[in-house]
């Protein structure tokens, strides 16, 4: 009998392992990152051409200023790069994309390419392409808290209105929970990435280094899915 698929409607994947795919190769950290970059623009087309709604990455988390400057500074000239040479794609691909993130210590041509992008991309409706950027999962929570605690003393809410649908509202971007997660490299943590989406998502983990998980490696994590899925499915 044919395998019944099950998509999940919101994927987020932890990037992880460019530094070491480089580092095997005898290269620069950085060709790590470039090589992820290309990995992603394939990923994300294979992703979307599958019909899956909504794509959340780790792109850079807020304690990866913590790596030596010259990484740091690479990875902000890579990003500046494609968002602004990638634009037509997404364009072409009518992907609506969007960042999670604090804004604070990010440079400003870092700020005016995302702002760029968000602005090109906003009316589109086949996909959503969700960047954290400067992103802590605790730190999204702790900025919701804040923001919260503002409209109660502008009486835009009460405290009675509280309730998990109402936090959601909160976060960076008013996005449906995660129901699947990949983390590549051989890494079994979750590093703070979306700690309030993922509560009740289904995670997956690989050896598999970042740059090398192609669309033969999502199909894999993808059936490992739907039989998972498949087994609690009678009870959602
Ligand atoms: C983790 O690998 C990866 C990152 C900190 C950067 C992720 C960035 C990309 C894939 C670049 C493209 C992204 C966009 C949105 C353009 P690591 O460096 O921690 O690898 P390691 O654990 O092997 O050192």
């Amino acid at each position: 009998m044919e395998e019944e698929k099950i998509l999940p409607n919101h994927i987020g994947i932890i990037m992880d392992g460019n530094g070491r795919w480089a580092t095997r190769r005898g290269l620069k950290r950085s060709a790590g990152h470039k090589a992820g970059a290309d990995n992603l623009e394939k990923l994300l087309k294979h992703i979307f051409n599958l019909g899956i709604k909504y794509v959340s990455v780790y792109a850079f988390s807020t304690e990866n200023f913590n790596r030596d400057k010259e990484e740091v500074d690479y990875l902000m000239n890579l990003f500046v790069k494609y968002f602004s040479s990638k634009n037509k794609i997404f364009v072409k691909e009518e992907l609506k994309v969007i960042f999670s993130g604090s804004k604070e210590r990010l440079r400003d041509d870092v700020k005016e390419s995302m702002a760029k992008l968000e602005e090109n991309t906003k009316n589109f409706k086949r996909g959503v392409f969700n960047i954290c950027l400067n992103y802590g999962g605790r730190l999204e929570i702790v900025d919701a808290i804040k923001k919260i605690n503002r409209d109660i003393q502008d009486n835009k809410i009460k405290i009675e209105d509280i309730n998990e649908s109402l936090v959601s509202t909160y976060m960076y971007q008013n996005l449906p929970d995660l129901d699947f997660v990949i983390r590549t490299s051989g890494e079994i943590r979750v590093s703070n990435f979306m700690l309030w989406q993922g509560s009740y998502a289904e995670y997956y983990f690989t050896d598999c280094l970042f740059p090398d998980f192609d669309e033969k490696e999502f199909d894999k994590a993808l059936l490992e899915y739907s039989k998972r899925n498949r087994r609690f499915g009678g009870t959602k």
